[in-house]
C-alpha cells in the first residue's frame, strides 16, 4: 500500500524536483499540495503548484494556497535571488489550466489529516507557517498524523541565509518552534545532510537525457539555481539538493543516519532561525526530533535521477 503524503511547499526550483519525484513514485500517494510564501510570493508558489501537478496529468490532485507571510516576524525575505522572481528560474511559465482549491491551506491540512487518521505523513518543504496555523486551529492533529518529515534547520552545518540559520526555519522561526515542540513525530532533513548531497553537471546530463516533461522542466528552471550556487559557493555548476532529499528519505530511509534530540528554535535577535539540538537533554522539556546527520549522497542522487528518468 502506498504512503499517504501531504506536501506543504514554496515552489521553488528544488521543490519542483521534490514534487515531481513524489508524483512519479508509486510508493507515495500525494493527497494534495499546500503552498506557502518563501522562494517567491505565495501567489506564484500556488500557480507553480498547479503547474507541477498538471505537468504529467495529475490534475486531480488539489492545490491549496496558504500563508503569504510569517506568523510574527515582520520582514519577508523571499528567495527570488535563488529561484527567480517567478520561482521557476525566471522562465516565465505559461498559466496553469486548473483552479486552486477554495480551502485555505491550513484548513486543507486539518481536514486531510482528520479524513485519514493515523495515515498521513506531512511533508513540509518551505517555511512552516501553514503547519503552525493548522496546529493552532486544531491542536488534535498532532495525535492524528502518522509523522512529519520536513526539510529545514541545521544542527552542525552553517546556515544558508544567515551564518546560523537555514532559510525555511529563518522565514518563520515562530512557526518552526510550534512544529518542533508539538507532540508528534518529526524528522528533520536539514543542511547537515542536504549540503552534502551535490548534484554535478554529469548527473544533470543523465537527468536531462530522459526527455520527458519532468526532466525537460528541470532542464529549463535549474540554470538559475546553478548560477546562485556558483556565485555563493563556487560549485562550478553543481548544487545542493535540499527538498528532493526528503522524498529520498521517505523512499529509502536507510540511506540516512540520524540522531534523536529535542530541537529548539531561536525566534529573536541575530541568531533567529537557528535550530538547536539538545543532544544531552539538558533542557529536556520536549519530545525528541529525529535529526538526519549523515547520508549516502551518491545513492540519493542516483535514486532521485532514476525516478525522474523512468
Ligand atoms: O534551505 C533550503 C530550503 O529553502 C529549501 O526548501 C528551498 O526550497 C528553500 O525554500
Ligand atoms: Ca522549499
Amino acid at each position: 500500500m502506498s504512503q499517504k503524503i501531504l506536501i506543504d511547499t514554496d515552489p521553488g526550483i528544488d521543490d519542483s524536483w521534490a514534487i515531481l519525484a513524489a508524483l512519479r513514485s508509486p510508493e507515495l500517494d500525494v493527497l494534495g499540495l499546500t503552498t506557502v510564501f518563501g522562494n517567491t510570493d505565495v501567489d506564484n508558489c500556488a500557480l507553480n503548484g498547479l503547474r507541477l501537478v498538471e505537468l504529467e496529468g495529475n490534475d486531480h490532485i488539489p492545490v491549496a494556497r496558504g500563508a503569504g507571510g510569517p506568523l510574527v516576524r515582520s520582514s519577508l525575505d523571499l528567495g527570488t535571488m535563488v529561484h527567480g522572481l517567478d520561482g521557476m528560474g525566471n522562465t516565465n511559465p505559461s498559466p496553469p489550466k486548473g483552479e486552486l482549491d477554495p480551502m485555505p491551506a491550513a484548513q486543507f491540512i486539518v481536514d486531510t489529516i482528520k479524513k485519514y487518521p493515523g495515515e498521513v505523513t506531512l511533508v513540509p518543504l518551505g517555511p512552516l507557517t501553514n503547519i503552525g496555523l493548522a496546529l493552532h486551529q486544531a491542536p488534535e492533529i498532532a495525535s492524528l498524523v502518522e509523522e512529519v518529515v520536513l526539510m529545514g534547520g541545521s544542527v552542525f552545518a552553517p546556515g544558508n541565509i544567515s551564518p546560523l540559520a537555514e532559510a525555511n526555519v529563518f522565514h518563520d522561526p515562530h512557526a518552526a518552534e510550534l512544529v518542533f515542540r508539538a507532540d508528534w513525530d518529526v524528522t528533520m532533513i536539514g543542511l547537515d545532510v542536504t549540503t552534502k548531497i551535490l548534484v554535478r553537471p554529469a548527473d544533470l546530463d543523465l537527468l536531462y537525457a530522459a526527455n520527458n516533461p519532468a526532466s525537460q522542466l528541470l532542464r529549463e528552471i535549474q540554470p538559475c539555481y546553478q548560477d546562485f550556487h556558483d556565485q555563493f559557493y563556487g560549485l562550478a555548476g553543481a548544487f545542493h539538493l535540499h527538498d528532493p532529499s526528503v522524498i529520498a528519505y521517505l523512499l529509502a530511509p536507510e540511506l540516512f543516519s540520524c540522531i534523536q534530540a529535542p530541537v529548539h528554535v531561536v525566534t529573536e535577535g541575530r541568531c533567529e532561525g537557528k535550530t538547536i539540538a539538545d543532544i544531552h537533554r539538558i533542557w529536556g522539556e520536549r519530545n525528541s526530533t529525529t535529526v538526519a546527520t549523515s547520508v549516502d549522497s551518491k545513492s540519493v542522487v542516483e535514486l532521485l535521477t532514476y525516478i525522474i528518468t523512468h
